[in-house]
């Protein structure tokens, strides 16, 4: 089994790994830990292997909105078809974070690509993190801030087009709020991470809107950059994203073709603050 990173910072691809051999499996969870974004490469998944390798991560947690796989509704289907504009995912965000334990992360598989396009960006929070100030990284680590699903998943959202082809439905069950820890420390590799995401945190705790919005603004705008990214390019195979090091986010440059993924979010543990 080898293990090529994909850049100079965050992620790496798996070649020929027997997810069926459990004693590969402590390499491929050293990897995750080292990576934080692992793409298994040239793996033919069934639903049930699909399953029974998330839960050597840990538990499964059946996400609340994402249309469930019929036969298998642990697993949440990711779609987009040929006359769809609008692709779930496609805002940068971190899978969970509305929740007062933050899953630990994601294993999607993917079904069905475009030719060309339907690419997943992810980012690191460690990186984007080391890069700042250390005043920056003081005054953040001070702070704590709140994480919601209504307004991403609740009612306002019924007549997105995700809604209304029914990719996402449940809208009544979009009641969580939680607030975590701005900076965590990261539960596997111990590494200072920032966790708010532009999709679900909707404030920081004890500012006023006006700072609370300039503070994620500016550090929407520090983490986005390129050094702290890699560009998974899909092929059947697998990849397992941490939710706790990373945002990820679908590129929706596929228009008029299909693509058609499973998910699979596994749980994870509160998140404490780095100090
Ligand atoms: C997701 O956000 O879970 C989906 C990401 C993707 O489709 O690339």
């Amino acid at each position: 089994m080898e293990i090529k990173p994909l850049t100079g910072g965050l992620g790496a691809e798996i070649i020929g790994a027997d997810l069926t051999d459990d004693s590969s499996f402590a390499d491929i969870q050293q990897a995750f830990a080292d990576h934080s974004v692992i793409v298994i490469r040239n793996q033919e998944f069934s639903p049930d292997e699909h399953l029974q390798f998330a839960r050597r991560f840990g538990e499964i947690n059946v996400n609340r909105f994402f249309t469930p796989l019929q036969s298998h509704p642990e697993i949440a289907i990711v779609f987009k078809d040929t006359d769809q504009k609008e692709a779930v995912g496609e805002g940068w965000h971190t899978d969970h974070s509305y929740d007062k334990i933050p899953a630990m992360g994601s294993i999607l598989h993917a079904i069905e690509t475009p030719n060309v396009g339907g690419d997943t960006l992810f980012v690191s929070m460690s990186l984007a993190f080391d890069a700042l100030s250390p005043t920056m990284q003081k005054f953040l680590k001070s702070l704590s801030a709140w994480h919601s699903s209504r307004h991403v998943f609740g009612a306002e959202t019924l007549s997105s087009e995700a809604a209304e082809t029914g990719r996402l439905s449940n809208q009544d069950a979009a009641t969580q709020d939680a607030c975590h820890p701005l900076v965590i420390r990261h539960p596997l590799s111990g590494k200072s991470c920032l966790f708010v995401n532009p999709v679900f945190t909707t404030h920081v705790e004890g500012l006023s809107s006006t700072e609370s919005d300039a503070l994620l603004q500016m550090l929407y705008t520090h983490i986005q950059q390129p050094e702290f990214q890699c560009r998974v390019r899909w092929q059947a195979g697998d990849d397992t994203w941490d939710n706790r090091a990373t945002w990820h986010k679908a590129i929706n440059d596929y228009h008029g073709h299909r693509r058609l993924m499973h998910r699979v979010t596994v749980e994870g543990c509160a998140v404490d603050p780095a100090h």
